[in-house]
């Protein structure tokens, strides 16, 4: 068995601080919103494994056969001693990559959920020996602190999670992967693409219900986090796709006028019947805009490969 640390970046007052600031801003705006980084309790964690595997939400499987078809490519392309992964959840799509980075000497997992951490980071530590596995609990949006570790670094940042980015955030958070980076470094990316609205609408949908209950998970973390009155029945989940920006948006819409109370910001909501708050969106790329929002950031596409029906796709850029 190879060492497990875990360190977190943050402490637990500033998380706590942020939350504050976050539910402050987005409950009082025109329209309401809610961040999605605080959907990933241990709950959101195990909701999102689930969606993972629905019939609907192909992304995982999309990207999961790419992964599969072009690790070697990627391994002999990155040569990479260090692998970090930012939003790496259940590491599982990661270990065709662990499997085919021969030379791998770090594996450094960053996330905000603890819970997904630990045990993505036990488990692999625990069956590669030779692994160094040091995750680290961090909000990869702020600026990231990672421990000297052997290069070249490969920086993989899969599940289409970029696209729960607004452009602006996007752009920024480019740039700080861009400074990571050395030269003979990379960045993996995975992207999912803009593709049949009712496949993309269906995707964040399901029949099931766990995408709408995945969704109605943040308002419990505000309940316990902040003593909020939120009731997840008194709200539906909406999926819809935006065709002017390219993303889908997940909302919540009140099913009556109702007042939420925040007791921790001495807050009161008022929601109209029908008033919806967004809590997500999630972008869709068409190739020469990932190219393009790179180039912004200093990094220069490489190599691009979709699965065989060409829904998601996974870029390597380099520094230029
Ligand atoms: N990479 C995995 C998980 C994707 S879900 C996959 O492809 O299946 C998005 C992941 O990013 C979750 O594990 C969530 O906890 C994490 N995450 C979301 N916002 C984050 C942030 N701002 N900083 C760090 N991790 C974040
Ligand atoms: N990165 C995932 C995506 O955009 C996250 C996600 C999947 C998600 N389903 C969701 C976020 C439902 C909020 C609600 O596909």
């Amino acid at each position: 068995m190879s060492p497990f640390r875990i360190t977190r970046t943050l402490p637990e007052d500033a998380t706590e601080a942020a939350l504050r600031a976050d539910v402050l801003h987005g409950l009082t705006a025109t329209p309401k919103t809610l961040p999605p980084k605080w959907f990933y309790d241990a709950r959101g964690s195990e909701l999102f494994e689930q969606i993972t595997g629905l019939p609907e939400y192909y992304p995982t499987r999309a990207e999961r056969e790419i992964l599969i078809d072009r690790a070697g490519d990627i391994a002999a392309a990155a040569g990479a001693r260090t692998l970090v992964e930012l939003g790496s959840g259940s590491s599982e799509k990661t270990r065709h990559l662990l499997d085919a980075l021969t030379g791998l000497r770090v594996y450094l997992p960053v996330d905000v959920s603890e819970s997904a951490l630990v045990r993505a980071g036990q488990a692999l530590a625990a069956e590669r020996p030779g692994l160094r596995v040091h995750a680290l609990i961090a909000d990869f949006t702020r600026e990231l602190e990672l421990p000297e570790t052997p290069g070249p670094r490969l920086v993989a940042f899969l599940g289409g999670t970029i696209g729960n980015l607004l452009p602006a955030e996007r752009a920024a958070f480019l740039g700080a992967v861009r400074a990571m980076l050395a030269p003979g470094d990379a960045l993996l990316l995975g992207t999912d693409l803009v593709k049949d609205e009712r496949v993309l609408v269906r995707a964040y949908d399901d029949a099931a219900g766990v995408t709408a209950a995945f969704d109605k998970n943040v308002l419990a973390v505000v309940n316990r986090e902040l003593g909020a009155d939120f009731d997840p029945a008194a709200f539906d989940h909406v999926a819809l796709w935006n065709a002017d920006d390219e993303w889908i948006e997940m909302r919540l819409r009140s099913r009556v006028a109702q007042t939420v109370k925040v007791p921790a910001l001495d807050l009161a909501v008022d929601f109209a019947a029908g008033e919806e708050l967004r809590t997500e969106v999630s972008a869709k790329f068409r190739k020469e805009g990932v190219s393009a929002e790179l180039a912004a950031a200093g990094l220069e596409l490489t190599r691009w490969w979709t699965d065989a029906a060409g829904r998601f796709a996974l870029s390597l850029s380099t520094v230029r």
